[in-house]
């Protein structure tokens, strides 16, 4: 018979100091651009996050990251809210295929949660683009950004057997500052008797 229990997930949160933090000088190859906020692109990093997640651990711990419906529903409520950061919002988009072969392939958010605090929320590259130094210059011109409207500690959660995001936040300044559990209901098949 299956076990239908709860599996917990290790995460960490982690912080950086924005005071004592000043953007590096970022290559990301001349393949690539950032594009800054703008409401017409609400779908774009909806679509960008779901191929970004879909097929890693993070769609398992956050089930809404499998479908692409869910991720662009996600990304408007995310614009809505009222500590939406648009500054600190970019989309990559892969130009070095030529002007009329573009391909969006990186996003990035923010949500102010105080004053000077705020919440980095779900990088994500889509597969083939990843270690090009795209995730690296999303969060350099997020963070700068976060610098801009006052911000003075970003903060983000991280699954920690996520290592290539573990490595790249640790990489960036940030630290580790808790370690959370979420717990994730198992998937329970409509006739579980059936399930042995
Ligand atoms: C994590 C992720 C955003 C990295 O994107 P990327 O564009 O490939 O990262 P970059 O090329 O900018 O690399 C930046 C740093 O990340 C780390 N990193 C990236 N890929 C790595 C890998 N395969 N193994 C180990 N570290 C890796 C390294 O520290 C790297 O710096 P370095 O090249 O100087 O060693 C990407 O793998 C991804 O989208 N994963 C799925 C979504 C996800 O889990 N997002 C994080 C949610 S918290």
């Amino acid at each position: 018979m299956r076990n239908f229990k709860n599996r917990y997930y290790k995460r960490f949160r982690m912080e950086l100091d924005l005071r004592r933090w000043s953007a590096p000088e970022v290559r990301c190859c001349s393949d690539y651009r950032l594009l800054s906020w703008s409401p017409e692109l609400v779908e774009a990093h909806g679509e960008v996050k779901f191929l970004s997640f879909c097929d890693e651990l993070d769609a398992v711990v956050f089930p809404c990251f499998s479908q692409q419906a869910s991720c662009v529903r996600l990304m408007r409520e995310i614009a809505d809210k009222d500590g939406f950061i648009p500054e600190a919002t970019w989309l990559a988009e892969y130009v070095g295929a030529g002007e009329r072969l573009t391909e969006y392939c990186g996003t990035i958010q923010a949500i102010r949660v105080s004053r000077h605090k705020a919440n980095l929320q779900n990088i994500g590259v889509t597969p083939l683009h990843r270690g090009r130094g795209v995730a690296k210059a999303l969060l350099t011109a997020a963070l700068a950004g976060l610098q801009q409207v006052g911000v003075s500690r970003a903060s983000l959660e991280v699954t920690a057997e996520n290592h290539q995001a573990v490595s790249l936040y640790r990489q960036t300044g940030f630290r580790s500052v808790k370690t959370l559990y979420k717990a994730v209901e198992p998937v329970v098949p409509a006739n579980p008797a059936a399930a042995v």
